[in-house]
C-alpha cells in the first residue's frame, strides 16, 4: 500500500488531563506498544512522503520515542486546528513544489486505527467529484462528546458540530467525527488559516475546517469505519478499552497462524509477540514485550514471558518465568517454577523444577536438577554460569559464578560449586555424611525421660 503523493500530520500536543498521569498520553501502550508508535506505524505502512508530528514545548519524551518523525511545536494548545496548523509550515515546501495531493490529519490517541482505512480516506477524497474533505466517521453506541458529521440531502457532508455547541436536533446525530481527515493539501493552507475561535471552549477546532471548505463551494463527504478501529484514548477506561479489542485481535491472528490458544480470553500477547504454527498455548500466559516463538511448542499454563527466544518443539511450563535475553532451545524442556533470565538453553536441555538460571549458557542435553540455583550477582556484578553438553546437575546445587562446568560431567546432589569442574569429572562439594550407629535411639529415651521428669514436677 503506497501513497507517496500523500503527507500526514500526527496531532499529540494535548494535555491528556482525562488520564490524570504524568505521562504525555501518547507514551501510555497497549499490548506493551505507546499509542503513538501505533499510530505512526499505520501511517508509515502507507509510505507517506512525510509525517510531521505535533508537539507541546515540554514533550520531549514522545518526540524520542518517535525518533526520525519530524516534530512541530505548537506553543500553547490553543485546540486541533491550532495544532494542525503549526504543522503547515513544515508541509509548505511540498505544497508548493506539488509533490503532495492529501494530507491526511490523524490524532495521536487513536492506536487501532488500521493502514487500509487511511488508504480509503485518500481514495475517497480523490473520487470524482474530488472532496475538499474526507472525514473519517462512525456510529458509537453513546455518541456523547464526539463531534457530530452535520449532512445534506445529498449525503455530502456540510458541518461538524462539537457536542458542546450542538443544538438538541444536531446531539441526536449518530455519525461522528473520529478525528480523522484527508484534506486537499493545495487548499489546506487557506482552510486552516479561517478557522475561528467562536465556540464553547474559545478554541481553534480543526472540525470547523468543513464549514469553511463548504462555503468556499468545495465539497466534503464521509467515509465510515467500524467502531473498534476508532477509540480515542482519553480516560484509563478508554485505554483498558483499546487493549481489550487490540487483545482480541492478536488472538486471533496468533490462531490464524496455526496456534492453538487453550482459552484465548486469558492469554495476553504484545504487538510484536511473534508465534509460529502448531504451537499450543494454556490458559492464563502473559507474554511482554520481545517474544518470538518458533514451530511446534507448548507453553503450559501460567506462565510469564518476556523478551525470549523459543526454539521447535520446545516445553515451557507449567509456572514458567522467561525473562529478557533467554533463549530456549530446539527440544529443551522448562518446567514448574522456573525462572531463566539472559540464558541460553541448549538444545534438549532439561530444567524441570524449581530453579533460578541467570546469566548462563546451558549446553544441549544437559540436565539441570530440581533447585538448581545459578549466583550470578554479587551484590556489585554479574557474572557467568557455564555448563557443557550433557552435564547431570544434581538436585539443590548451588552454582557460584563465574563458573564452569565441564561437557558430561556430574555434580552431587546438594552440592556449593564454587570452582570450575573438568570435563567427565564428578564433582561433590557438599559437608561429609557422619553416621552415628544407635545414636537416635539414646536420644529418643534421654528426651522422653526428660519429659516425664518436668510432667511430675507440674503435678507435685
Ligand atoms: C476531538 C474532535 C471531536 C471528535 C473527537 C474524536 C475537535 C475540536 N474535536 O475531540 O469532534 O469527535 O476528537 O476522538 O477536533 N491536540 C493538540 N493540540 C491541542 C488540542 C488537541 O495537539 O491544542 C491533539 C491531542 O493531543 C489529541 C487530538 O489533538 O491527540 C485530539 O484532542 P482531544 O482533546 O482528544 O479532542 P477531543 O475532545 O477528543
Ligand atoms: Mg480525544
Amino acid at each position: 500500500m503506497s501513497s507517496e503523493r500523500v503527507a500526514a500530520i500526527v496531532l499529540a500536543a494535548g494535555k491528556g488531563t482525562r488520564m490524570k498521569s504524568e505521562r504525555p498520553k501518547v507514551l501510555h501502550r497497549v499490548a506493551g506498544r505507546t499509542l503513538i508508535r501505533y499510530v505512526l506505524d499505520a501511517l508509515a505502512r502507507l509510505s507517506p512522503a512525510r509525517t510531521i508530528l505535533v508537539l507541546a514545548p515540554d514533550m520531549e519524551a514522545v518526540a524520542q520515542e518517535a525518533a526520525g518523525t519530524p516534530v512541530a511545536i505548537q506553543p500553547a494548545p490553543l485546540g486541533t486546528g491550532h495544532a494542525a496548523l503549526a504543522a503547515y509550515p513544515a508541509l509548505a515546501d511540498l505544497i508548493a513544489g506539488d509533490r503532495i495531493d492529501d494530507v491526511l490529519v490523524v490524532f495521536g490517541d487513536t492506536p487501532l486505527l488500521a493502514t487500509a482505512t487511511l488508504a480509503a480516506m485518500v481514495e475517497g477524497r480523490r473520487r470524482a467529484p474530488e472532496a475538499g474533505i474526507v472525514v473519517l466517521g462512525m456510529r458509537p453506541a453513546e455518541p456523547g462528546a464526539y463531534g457530530r458529521l452535520v449532512c445534506g440531502k445529498d449525503g455530502m457532508l456540510e458541518a461538524i458540530v462539537e457536542a458542546k455547541d450542538a443544538t438538541a436536533a444536531q446531539r441526536r446525530i449518530g455519525l461522528c467525527n473520529s478525528g480523522v481527515m484527508a484534506i486537499d493539501a493545495r487548499q489546506l493552507g487557506a482552510l486552516l488559516a479561517a478557522i475561528g475561535t467562536d465556540n464553547a471552549k474559545g478554541e481553534y477546532y480543526l472540525t470547523d475546517i468543513v464549514a469553511v471548505a463548504r462555503a468556499r463551494g468545495l465539497p466534503c463527504r464521509v467515509v465510515e469505519a467500524p467502531l473498534d478501529e476508532l477509540v480515542g484514548v482519553n480516560s484509563r477506561a478508554d485505554l483498558a478499552e483499546a487493549e481489550a479489542i487490540m487483545q482480541r485481535r492478536l488472538r486471533a491472528a496468533a490462531m490464524e497462524g496455526g496456534a492453538t490458544l487453550t482459552d484465548p480470553a486469558t492469554v495476553f500477547l504484545s504487538a510484536d509477540t511473534v508465534i509460529g504454527r502448531d504451537v499450543t498455548i494454556g490458559p492464563f500466559v502473559n507474554f511482554g514485550p520481545g517474544v518470538a516463538i518458533a514451530n511446534g511448542v507448548e507453553i503450559r499454563a501460567f506462565c510469564d514471558i518476556a523478551g525470549a527466544r523459543i526454539a521447535d518443539g520446545a516445553i515451557v511450563g507449567p509456572f514458567a518465568r522467561l525473562r529478557p535475553g533467554t533463549e530456549i532451545g530446539a527440544d529443551a524442556h522448562v518446567g514448574n517454577f522456573v525462572e531463566i533470565k539472559q540464558a541460553v538453553i541448549g538444545r534438549g536441555a532439561k530444567a524441570n523444577h524449581l530453579s533460578y538460571i541467570g546469566d548462563a549458557e546451558i549446553g544441549a542435553a544437559a540436565n539441570i536438577g530440581a533447585g538448581t540455583i545459578t549466583c550470578n550477582y554479587d551484590g556489585f556484578s554479574k557474572t557467568l554460569t557455564r555448563i557443557g553438553e550433557g552435564a547431570f546437575i544434581g538436585s539443590n546445587t548451588v552454582l557460584v559464578a563465574p563458573v564452569t562446568v565441564g561437557t558430561g560431567a556430574y555434580i552431587a546432589a546438594g552440592s556449593a560449586i564454587t570452582r570450575d569442574v573438568a570435563d567427565d569429572a564428578l564433582a561433590i562439594g557438599r559437608a561429609q555424611q557422619i553416621d552415628k550407629p544407635g545414636r537416635a535411639k539414646i536420644i529418643r529415651k534421654m528426651k522422653t525421660a526428660e519429659k516425664l521428669a518436668r510432667q511430675k514436677k507440674v503435678q507435685g
